[in-house]
């Protein structure tokens, strides 16, 4: 399965700061916004990721990600001129997603919730359709809310409606199976403008094929498009990461679970970055995973 993170966007409700620098740029606690969707795609088992972005932000993402091989990834770039719409991702993403399934996600996105892996690589390893996952609001007339019946199989789904049918709202990562892109294809702009991504999962709905998987409320999700927002996820990152001794998206970490890199190739990471914490502690995992595997060896 192909990956994308849509990384584009102004960043208007976050001005002045997203005036010089991009949204998923700015530190949620101790790293980058644009870690926590790229670690959803690591965990998930997918690899080759292509980031949409804006031309202009385009050079710091690259700067900060390169092509992914440290990584044990292989990440391209492409541009989105204007933020013409989610779904726009599907079309410009669409010789990277080659025909076959892609899992996008938007970089504004933070996950957190317990076996979020299992449940990644179970709905990966069998997109028929599309799958989508919902997640309760409080104010579910700022996002796409679904409904869906007990089988999961999604009943309805609407962009930001005046009288939302339930306070599900549809998340920011989206599974598709090969027909994505000839959807998104055939969409006509929304009133705003936009190629909406509700629209897509609309299409898919239609032809029976949609379904939302519910992440519960034990599962934080939440979004960083707003002073506010963006606060509340570098407060919460902090209090878990302090309290647990663990750091949530730490892409080494991550990468030498998954099998991407080696203990030495992460802890070679860990050291260009340790003058901070950060750095220290992905020297901290290297080590301790090298030494579990040597004792597993003897
Ligand atoms: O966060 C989940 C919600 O994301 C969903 O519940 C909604 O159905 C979906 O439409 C979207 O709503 P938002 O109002 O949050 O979308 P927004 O326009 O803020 O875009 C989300 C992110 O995607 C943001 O970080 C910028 C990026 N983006 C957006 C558009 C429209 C792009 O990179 N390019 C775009 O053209």
């Amino acid at each position: 399965m192909k990956g994308i993170v849509l990384a584009g966007g102004r960043g208007t409700r976050l001005l002045p700061v997203t005036l010089a620098v991009s949204k998923q740029l700015l530190p949620v606690n101790d790293k980058p916004l644009v870690y926590f969707p790229l670690s959803v795609l690591m965990l998930a088992g997918v690899r080759d990721i292509l980031i949409i972005t804006t031309p202009a932000d385009m050079p710091q993402l690259e700067r900060l990600l390169g092509d992914g091989s440290h990584l044990g990834l292989s990440i391209t770039y492409a541009g989105q001129p204007e933020p013409n719409g989610i779904a726009e991702a599907l079309i410009i993403g669409a010789e990277h997603i080659g025909g076959g399934p892609v899992a996008l996600v938007l970089g504004d996105n933070v996950f957190h919730g317990h076996n979020f892996q299992e449940l990644l690589r179970r709905e990966c390893s069998r997109v028929d359709g599309c799958v989508l996952f919902g997640h309760p609001v409080r104010d579910p007339h700022r996002y796409g809310i679904a409904e869906a019946g007990h089988d999961g199989r999604l009943l309805s789904i609407e962009e930001k409606p005046a009288r939302p049918r339930s306070n599900q709202a549809v998340v920011g990562l989206y599974l598709y199976d090969g027909d994505a892109v000839d959807i998104a294809k055939n969409l006509t702009p929304s009133a705003r403008g936009e190629l909406e991504i509700t629209d897509v999962n609309r299409a898919y709905l239609e032809r029976g094929k949609a379904k939302l998987v519910n992440l519960g409320r034990g599962f934080a999700w939440l979004d960083a498009g707003t002073p506010e927002s963006l606060l509340q996820a570098s407060q919460y990152v902090q209090l878990l990461e302090q309290r647990q001794g663990v750091r949530i998206a730490c892409l080494e970490e991550i990468a030498l679970r998954m099998g991407y890199i080696g203990a030495d190739d992460c802890r070679r990471l860990g050291v260009a970055l340790g003058a901070s914490a950060y750095g220290q502690y992905v020297i901290t995992v290297a080590e301790q995973f090298g030494n579990t595997q040597q004792e597993e060896r003897s």
